[in-house]
């Protein structure tokens, strides 16, 4: 048995739960790709299970690969052939990690090989977006709320921003970054997973099945992406890693547009942006209203509606409106309708993406992860453009660490229909003034 050191995320916890927590863990040891490995893993959980006694019920057996999904398929035919439950009752599930491929074809035979050995209702493909307060939050919000209904759409809406951003660079894993990109590593999967779920239709009911049902139906509507509405960028000093080819044009920031061809939709950009070592760190979803027609007060240029999911950090939900400036005259500003969860929850703990979606693993319950037909549109998206990419026939803009990105990203914004406010800023309540 070998005690582990506690590990990041762990650091906060009390002392008292880490030392109680960490003698439920046995380690193993094995290479991936020997039987023996698999045999005394094998062993060893049958050992437990038999000493249980079936007391906690039918042997349950969650695998979670936190592994180079280069070696998945030797270890899922291990784990096939050697770690199955035999317990009748019982089940044998697999967790996996992105990336699943490198485009449409590695995705594919990736998730051939694995659907040889496992059945889809036994792999959870884990995106840790899925697992957000504010990304759970947003069924309820759009399905629970009147107010949205008739707003929701192309005739109101003028675009819709899915913004990441981190504030440092690749440090410490730039080899690993450079084989993939922000595309591969931010945008194919948690952006669009977020996507989907703004701009679904409502299910039929909240059973897994069903919701995963409309995400793919949205994917299936996005057009081809066009290469001008693409901008991809690499910030100076990334390749003085020297993990990373002095030649690499590897993007470390992309915006594009990505287009819903369906009736709700039709002529609504979605500006997907994200970028390593940026101005800032935050990811947010800010649904932009149109201006409103007739404008009276001539307040146009104070700025558009807007209503803000603030992801991270400082969660949030926000509407920016017109309001009448308090005072003697008649005078408009922009201002908030603010819902922060640090002030309104105060003692709340919301728990991390990794604790929720691991519980559901245990529970059965799909909802939140990736299935297989949802990969496969999302890798159709996104591999024409990946290939320009990789051959150099689209090339990455040298921006300035700590900056916005380059200058073209705004402009593609700006051009298809982004209006920035500007003089406003939204300041995250602090919890002295409540
Ligand atoms: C991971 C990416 O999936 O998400 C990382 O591989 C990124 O590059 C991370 O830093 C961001 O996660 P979060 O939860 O901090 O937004």
């Amino acid at each position: 048995m070998r005690y582990l050191t506690p590990c990041k995320g762990c650091e906060d916890t009390h002392e008292e739960d880490v030392s109680k927590f960490l003698p439920l863990i046995k380690y193993v040891c094995g290479p991936y790709d020997s039987e023996e490995g698999f045999q005394s893993l094998d062993k060893e959980i049958s050992a437990y299970e038999k000493s249980k006694d079936n007391t906690g019920g039918p042997s349950r057996r969650l695998f979670y690969f936190a592994l180079p999904p280069s070696v998945y398929p030797h270890v899922c035919k291990m784990i096939n052939s050697f770690c199955m439950t035999k317990s009748e009752g019982g089940w044998t599930r697999i967790v996996v990690e992105k990336p699943f491929g490198h485009d449409l074809n590695s995705a594919e035979e990736l998730s051939n090989h694995l659907g040889k050995l496992f059945n889809e209702s036994q792999i959870y493909r884990i995106d840790h977006y899925l697992g957000k307060e504010l990304v759970q939050n947003l069924l309820v919000l759009r399905f629970a709320n009147r107010l949205f209904l008739p707003l929701w759409n192309h005739d109101n809406i003028s675009n819709v921003q899915i913004v990441f951003k981190e504030d440092f660079g690749t440090e410490g894993r730039g080899g690993y970054f450079d084989q993939y990109g922000i595309i591969r590593d931010i945008l194919q999967n948690h952006l669009l997973q977020v996507l989907c779920l703004v701009a679904m239709e409502k299910p039929v009911s909240l059973k897994p099945e069903h919701i995963r049902d409309e995400k793919v139906k949205v994917l299936q509507s996005i057009l081809p992406i066009k290469d001008e509405e693409v901008v991809i960028g690499q910030y100076e000093g990334y390749r003085d890693d020297p993990t990373v080819p002095n030649d690499s044009n590897t993007p470390t920031f992309a915006t594009m547009v990505l287009r819903i061809h369906n009736e709700r939709w039709e002529g609504v950009p979605f500006i997907l942006k994200a970028g390593k070592s940026m101005n800032s760190k935050k990811a947010e979803i800010r649904v932009q209203f149109k201006d409103v027609p007739g404008d009276i007060f001539k307040c146009k240029s104070k700025g558009r509606n807007e209503f803000v999911i603030r992801l991270q950090p400082s969660e949030a939900i926000y509407m920016k409106l017109t309001v009448k400036e308090p005072g003697l005259e008649m005078k408009t500003t922009q201002s908030e309708l603010d819902l922060s969860y640090r002030q309104r929850y105060q003692d709340v703990i919301i728990p991390e993406a990794y604790e929720r979606l691991i519980l559901d693993t245990i529970r059965g319950d799909q909802q939140h992860f990736v299935r297989r037909d949802e990969l496969k549109v999302a890798w159709e998206i996104f591999t024409p453009l990946l290939h320009k990419i990789d051959n150099s026939e689209v090339k990455s803009l040298p921006y300035k660490p700590g900056s916005r990105g380059p200058e073209e990203a705004d402009k593609l914004a700006e051009k298809v229909g982004y209006v920035q406010t500007h003089g406003y800023v939204w300041i995250p309540p602090t919890l002295s003034a409540v």
